[in-house]
């Protein structure tokens, strides 16, 4: 699934209607570079589970852990491990595939902790156009596929 988004406000607005539909043990991988709207989707995210405390990516942690009526939230930003993430198992696998809902910012430094089945977000700038994103959406799994398709309809 491929969509173009024209504002914040849009980027924001896919982000609540994903999070209506996620369940416990859903894996969000968030993938683009550095300004490319991961955060910004993670706080629209936050925001429609009726998460009141700001999000800001997590710095001297790994991970931002937030309670939802339904499920805790965890908020993953893995930036700083760098290409050397994958050398040390960092226990960050007990964030998958449970209780929890996980978005994980940066997820290619942490390849080995990762669930198979995930729903990868990529954002993607568009030249010339300060808020313009392209965001695609690519379920691997029973679980981010069934996902997708509530997503889509
Ligand atoms: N359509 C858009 N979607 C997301 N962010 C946008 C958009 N247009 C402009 N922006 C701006 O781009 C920046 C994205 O930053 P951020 O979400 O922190 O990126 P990342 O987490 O990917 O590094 C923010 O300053 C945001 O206001
Ligand atoms: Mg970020």
């Amino acid at each position: 699934m491929r969509i173009l988004v024209e504002t914040v406000n849009e980027t924001q607005e896919l982000a609540a209607k994903l999070a209506k539909n996620v369940k416990a043990g859903d894996t969000i991988l968030l993938s683009g570079d550095l300004g490319a709207g991961k955060t910004t989707f993670t706080q629209g995210f936050a925001k429609a589970l009726g998460i009141k405390r700001p999000v800001k990516s997590p710095t001297f942690t790994l991970v931002r852990e937030y309670q939802t009526a339904q499920f805790p939230l965890y908020h993953l930003d893995v930036y700083r491990l760098g290409e050397e993430g994958n050398a040390e198992d960092l226990g960050l696998s007990e964030y998958f595939g449970g209780e929890g809902v996980a978005l994980v910012e940066w997820s290619q430094y942490i390849k080995p902790d990762l669930p198979d089945d995930v729903l990868e977000i990529v954002f993607e700038r568009v030249p010339n156009y300060d808020t313009k994103r392209v965001i695609t959406l690519t379920a691997s799994g029973e679980k981010s596929v069934a996902l997708l398709s509530e997503m889509e309809k």
